[in-house]
């Protein structure tokens, strides 16, 4: 079975039930996975909803003040990570006519979005065939064909990216992305990965060489 299959299936069954998978609406999604970068999920779960509650629209948030959302930011640290929020907000207002963009090379535009968020937001709210690469996927992508090409390097950026573009589902690429990050997370974890019960084992090229702890490779800095 194909990698995104297998992966989409597992997720049908095990995925954790977040409360920003149950939308399509950018704004939240956008939302979500600014709070969730260099923030683990059952920290940025209670500033998810506080935010969505404060702020239920991307109008609200623009007109927000920049007090009141550094407050309600406390505890998150980064704080340029808010600040850049509310820039995005105001452009979506002054350039994007009051609308959220969806669309990988439109939100890419707003402040404080890279690749990473770019493609989940566009991939979770239109399915657009954007692949995620975060720490989780370079890790699944990096056992299971057994690449040891520096994760940090140029190169290695460039291949990865490459990688999870050919091996995202082509029908369901909002789901494969949600899957490979929660099989990150869960399964193919940094430390103690649970091969005993990876759907993922039979052809993983790192768990057959004994290379699973070896994996990824990073360069020191
Ligand atoms: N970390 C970053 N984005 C995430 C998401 N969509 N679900 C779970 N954890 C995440």
């Amino acid at each position: 079975m194909i990698i995104a299959d297998e992966l989409i299936n597992w997720y049908r069954n095990n995925g954790r039930d977040l409360p920003w998978r149950h939308t399509k609406d950018p704004y939240i999604i956008w939302l979500s996975e600014i709070i969730l970068q260099q923030t683990r999920v059952e920290q940025g779960m209670p500033y998810f909803y506080r935010f969505v509650e404060s702020y239920p629209n991307v109008k609200a948030f623009a007109e927000a003040g920049e007090g009141e959302l550094l407050r309600l930011w406390q505890g998150l640290g980064y704080y340029s990570r808010v600040r850049n929020m509310h820039k995005a907000a105001k452009m979506v207002m002054s350039d994007f006519e009051c609308v959220f963009p969806t669309q990988y090379e439109e939100v890419i535009k707003l402040s404080g979005v890279g690749e990473y968020t770019a493609a989940a937001i566009s991939s979770f709210s239109i399915n657009e065939k954007k692949a995620v690469l975060d720490g989780n996927v370079f890790r699944v992508l990096s056992r299971y064909f057994g690449i040891d090409t520096p994760i940090n390097s140029t190169s290695g950026k460039k291949q990865f990216l490459a990688l999870a573009n050919e091996v995202i589902s082509d029908s369901h690429p909002g789901l494969y992305n949600q899957a490979i990050m929660d099989f990150g997370a869960t399964v193919c974890k940094p430390k103690a990965p649970d091969c005993e019960n990876c759907v993922l084992s039979l052809d993983c090229v790192a768990l057959k060489n004994g290379l699973v702890a070896n994996l990824p490779v990073k360069i020191k800095g």
